[in-house]
C-alpha cells in the first residue's frame, strides 16, 4: 500500500487529541511529506534567484507556510499549484521590497533566524514577530553573530520580536558557540549581501542543506570540515527542486514499526543526508532491525528507502557528541525507543533541547513518566533505565509537534490506550501524520473521542 496524505484539515480544538490504541502493527509502504528544512530554504533562496523556481514535494506544514507568508510580505510572488507544489518567482539579490507590516514567523524558529540573516543587509527596515511559543525562544544567538558582519538587530530582552534596521554589511569570520544550522544559514544569507568573504566555523556537523543549495545555485562557496567560506558577488540561478521526504518525519512511523509486533514498514523517498541520520545510526547501534537502502539523489540530496520491523531486542546505548547534532529533532523519540531497550540509555551533550519549541528534556521526561517510564532528566539530556514497559494514560504535547508525535508512538507501543492531548500542532511539520499511521494500519480510521 502506498499512502500520500498531503493536506488533512486541521483538527478543531474539540478534536485536538487522539486516543491511541496500542498493538496494531504497521504494515506496508509510506511516503512522508517533504523535508521541512529544505522547504524553508527553497522559498528563501528561491526568492533571491533571477527567475522562476519550481518546487515539488514542498512541505505545506505550518512552519513552512509561515516562511511563505513572510517571503510574500517581501514582495516575492509565490504561486501554489497544489498543496505540495509551489513556484517562487525570484527577483534577484536586489529584488526584495520593504514589507508594509511586521513579518509573522508564527511558531517557526527557522523562519525567524534565517530571515534575520536575509534581512540584515537589505536597504530597508523590518520587524519579525512571533506567536507566544516562538516568542519565548532565544534570538540573541542569531543577532550576535550577525552583528559581526555589521548587522543592526535588536531583540526584546534576547527574544522576539526582532527589529532589523537594514544596513550595509561586511564579511567577517564567525565562530558559532553552538552547532546550529539555523545560525550558520543566517550568517551565510547575510554574507550574500556583504562586501568581502564570510567564514563560519561550527563546533559540530549541523545539517548542510543551505550549503548544498547555495552551491547548486552558483554561489561561490567552499566547505572544509566544520568551516564554510562564502564570497559574495554574481547572481543565484533559478532552479527546479524535488524536495525529499523528511527523515525527521519518517522517524516516527519507523520507530513505531520497530516497537509494535507484527510490523513491517517501508518509508520511501526519504532524505538520508548524513547530517540528518543520527537517530537511525543510534537505532542500529541499539540492535534495531532498521535498514537503509540508498536509491539515488534528489535535489542535490541523497535519498533512500528505510525498512523497519521489530525483532531481536533493543539494547541501551550512550549517545553524545556529534551524533546529538545529527539527531537533534528526533531525541524525544529516542527516549521512547529507550523505554523498550534492555539496559541504560544515556543522552548527553543535548542541552540545545531545552530551547526548542518546548524544553524537550523536561517535557518528554514529564510525559513519559506519566506512562510509567523510568526516565530522569539531566542538565544536558536524560537517562532511561530500560526496559520500562509503558502503561496507558493521558499525556500532553505542550503544543510541541515533535512531542505530540513521539507520545503517539509511545502509545502505539504501550500496554493500554494513551490519550495524547494537543495534537493539532503535528501540522507544523507533518500534516497528515495521523492519516499516515492509519494508512499502514497503526490507527483505526477515526479514533478521535
Ligand atoms: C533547522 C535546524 C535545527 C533544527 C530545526 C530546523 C534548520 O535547529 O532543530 O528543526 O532547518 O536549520 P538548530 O539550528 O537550532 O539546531
Amino acid at each position: 500500500m502506498t499512502s500520500d496524505h498531503p493536506d488533512p484539515s486541521p483538527p478543531s480544538p474539540a478534536t485536538d487529541r487522539w486516543v491511541v490504541q496500542p498493538g496494531r502493527p504497521l504494515v506496508g509502504e509510506l511516503r512522508v511529506p517533504g523535508d521541512k528544512s529544505i522547504s524553508h530554504r527553497a522559498l528563501l533562496f528561491g526568492s533571491l534567484t533571477t527567475g522562476s523556481c519550481q518546487v515539488t514535494g514542498f512541505l505545506p506544514g505550518g512552519d513552512c507556510l509561515a516562511t511563505l507568508g513572510c517571503v510574500r510580505g517581501l514582495g516575492i510572488r509565490v504561486d501554489q499549484l497544489g498543496a505540495t507544489e509551489v513556484v517562487v518567482h525570484g527577483r534577484g539579490l536586489g529584488g526584495l521590497q520593504a514589507p508594509t507590516e511586521p513579518l509573522d514567523c508564527v511558531r517557526s524558529g527557522t523562519t525567524m533566524r534565517l530571515l534575520a540573516g536575509l534581512l540584515a543587509g537589505q536597504p530597508f527596515a523590518s520587524t519579525l514577530v512571533a506567536a507566544p511559543q516562538l516568542a519565548r525562544r532565544p534570538m540573541a544567538r542569531v543577532a550576535a553573530p550577525l552583528a559581526l558582519l555589521g548587522a543592526r538587530i535588536t531583540t526584546t530582552d534576547g527574544r522576539p520580536p526582532l527589529r532589523i534596521t537594514g544596513t550595509p554589511l561586511h564579511g567577517a569570520e564567525v565562530t558559532l558557540p553552538v552547532a546550529s544550522a539555523q545560525l550558520k544559514s543566517a550568517v551565510l544569507l547575510a554574507g550574500l549581501f556583504a562586501t568581502g568573504e564570510t567564514i563560519v566555523h561550527e563546533p559540530g556537523p549541523s545539517r548542510d542543506h543551505s550549503e548544498r543549495l547555495l552551491a547548486a545555485l552558483g554561489a561561490d562557496l567552499a566547505v572544509q570540515g566544520p568551516t564554510v567560506r562564502l564570497r559574495p558577488g554574481g547572481s543565484l540561478r533559478p532552479f527546479s527542486l524535488a524536495v525529499p521526504g523528511d527523515p525527521s518525519s519518517a522517524a516516527f512511523p519507523l520507530v513505531a514499526a520497530l516497537l509494535v509486533p507484527g510490523s513491517r514498514l517501508a518509508v520511501t523517498g526519504v532524505g538520508i543526508n548524513p547530517t540528518r541520520t543520527g537517530l537511525f545510526d543510534v537505532l542500529q547501534r541499539m540492535g534495531a532491525r532498521l535498514t537503509i537502502v540508498p536509491t539515488g539523489e534528489q535535489g542535490g540530496e541523497p535519498v533512500g528507502t528505510l525498512w523497519a520491523e521489530p525483532g531481536g531486542s533493543l539494547r541501551g546505548v550512550e549517545v553524545g557528541g556529534e551524533t546529538v547534532v545529527r539527531a537533534i529533532d528526533e531525541l524525544p523519540l529516542l527516549a521512547v525507543a529507550a523505554c523498550h531497550a534492555v539496559g541504560v540509555t544515556v543522552l548527553r551533550d543535548a542541552a540545545e533541547l531545552r530551547v526548542k519549541e518546548t524544553d524537550r528534556i523536561e517535557t518528554i521526561v514529564t510525559e513519559l513518566r506519566r506512562l510509567g517510564a523510568a526516565i530522569t532528566a539531566s542538565p544536558d539530556g536524560f537517562v532511561v533505565h530500560g526496559p520500562c514497559p509503558l502503561q496507558g494514560g493521558t499525556v500532553t504535547s505542550h503544543g510541541d509537534h515533535r512531542l505530540a508525535m513521539a507520545l503517539t508512538v509511545a502509545g502505539l507501543g504501550a500496554a493500554g490506550p494513551v490519550t495524547v492531548e494537543g495534537t493539532a500542532c503535528v501540522g507544523d511539520s507533518f500534516p497528515g501524520f495521523f492519516s499516515a499511521l492509519a494508512a499502514v494500519g497503526a490507527l483505526e480510521g477515526d479514533c478521535r473521542p
